[in-house]
């Protein structure tokens, strides 16, 4: 059973679910987690993750087959991201049982909000890792909330398959050579609110930003990882240590290669270079595969496939992807992991 939501024009935003998950790390260990109908977070006017941006999230969804049933795309990928990024900000790891059952049992708690299937859309899951407690000089907390909460999700890029346009960000950086472009703290998007803001009022859909070192090559998009397509038939997408490892990119490099005869490359991505490729996109959980239909860098839109359409190998990749995360094809094996 699901309540009556407009499904299909849900766009991306949020909504408070009857129930989350929340547990507390005290004295070096993590409690045993619970339930709670609170939604609002009781912490220290102190907290280093309000003051020196000690937290991080992840984002993940769960899907409703077309038996009904409920499934996860590949959580333990979430959980391993979520303790990379621990790592890098001297936080405590959650481990990836935890973290699972967390998810499980928000989805389970909430089920009724799991958007039925063939509507499109899905329950977004974000996990938050945050540093909390009294503390006022510039060191790791000692105690920290994991909590996991739910909304259900449409588009996140108003186009969906169809196109849309991004431009690249000449003066911005989101990330530095060395810093943390690779784990996914809100830093990274404090730093992509004003390019992001400027592309919007310009009429992009979200900005593209470059290597921060040489400002020669694609790192990502302020929400996405980038792929093209070059004319040869290769599935290309950026590697760099200050772009987020993309749950998603890693599974389309995967399918391309094995499912879609594609030669799958991880590298250099030149701005000067966009010819090379055919069609592009952004991919991501909230952007899921979201077509590129021009870039515009400088004075000039490069145009890829089309402006209104989405290429054909987009559209391969797009539906091998959701049709695994539905349910309606074949996963490689552990991609999946079930609710209920
Ligand atoms: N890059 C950035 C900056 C993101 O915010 C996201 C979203 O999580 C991604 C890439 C895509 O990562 P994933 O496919 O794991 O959701
Ligand atoms: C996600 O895709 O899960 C993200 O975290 C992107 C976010 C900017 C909505």
């Amino acid at each position: 059973m699901t309540v009556d939501l407009d499904w299909e024009n849900l766009g991306f935003g949020y909504l408070k679910l009857p129930e989350r998950y929340i547990s507390y790390y005290k004295n070096g260990e993590w409690d045993n987690g619970q339930m709670t109908q609170d939604a609002t977070l009781h912490i220290s006017e102190s907290s280093p993750a309000l003051h020196y941006g000690q937290q991080a999230f992840e984002g993940l969804k769960a899907y409703r087959t077309k038996a009904g049933d409920i499934q996860l795309f590949r959580p333990d990928q979430n959980a391993e991201r979520l303790q990379k990024t621990a790592d890098r900000l001297l936080m405590p790891q959650v481990p990836t049982e935890k973290f699972i059952e967390a998810c499980k049992a928000v989805v389970k708690a909430n089920a009724e909000y799991v958007p039925p299937y063939g509507t499109g859309a899905t329950l977004y899951l974000r996990p938050l890792l945050i540093g909390v407690g009294d503390s006022i000089s510039v060191k790791p907390a000692e105690e920290y909330i994991f909590t996991v909460f739910a909304m259900p999700v449409g588009n996140y890029f108003k186009g969906g398959l169809t196109p849309t346009n991004f431009i690249v960000a000449e003066d911005f950086d989101r990330a530095a050579p060395y810093g943390t472009g690779a784990a996914k703290v809100g830093g990274n998007y404090a730093a992509s609110l004003l390019p992001g803001d400027k592309a919007h009022i310009a009429g992009f859909s979200d900005v593209i930003y470059l290597d921060p070192a040489t400002h020669t090559k694609i790192e990502e998009v302020g929400s996405a990882n980038f792929f093209g397509i070059s004319r040869d038939n290769e599935f290309v997408t950026p590697l760099s240590p200050s772009i987020l490892p993309s749950v998603t990119k890693y599974s389309l490099l995967y399918l391309a290669e094995e499912r879609l005869g594609l030669k799958a490359v991880e590298g250099d991505v030149p701005i000067a270079d966009l010819d090379r490729f055919t069609e592009a996109g952004a991919c991501g959980t909230a952007a899921v595969i979201s077509p590129i239909g021009g870039i515009q860098f400088k004075d000039r839109l490069h145009v890829f496939y089309s402006e209104t359409e989405v290429g054909p190998i987009t559209r391969r990749l797009y539906d091998e992807l959701v049709g695994i995360q539905f349910g309606d094809i074949v996963a490689p094996k552990g991609w999946i992991t079930k609710v209920e």
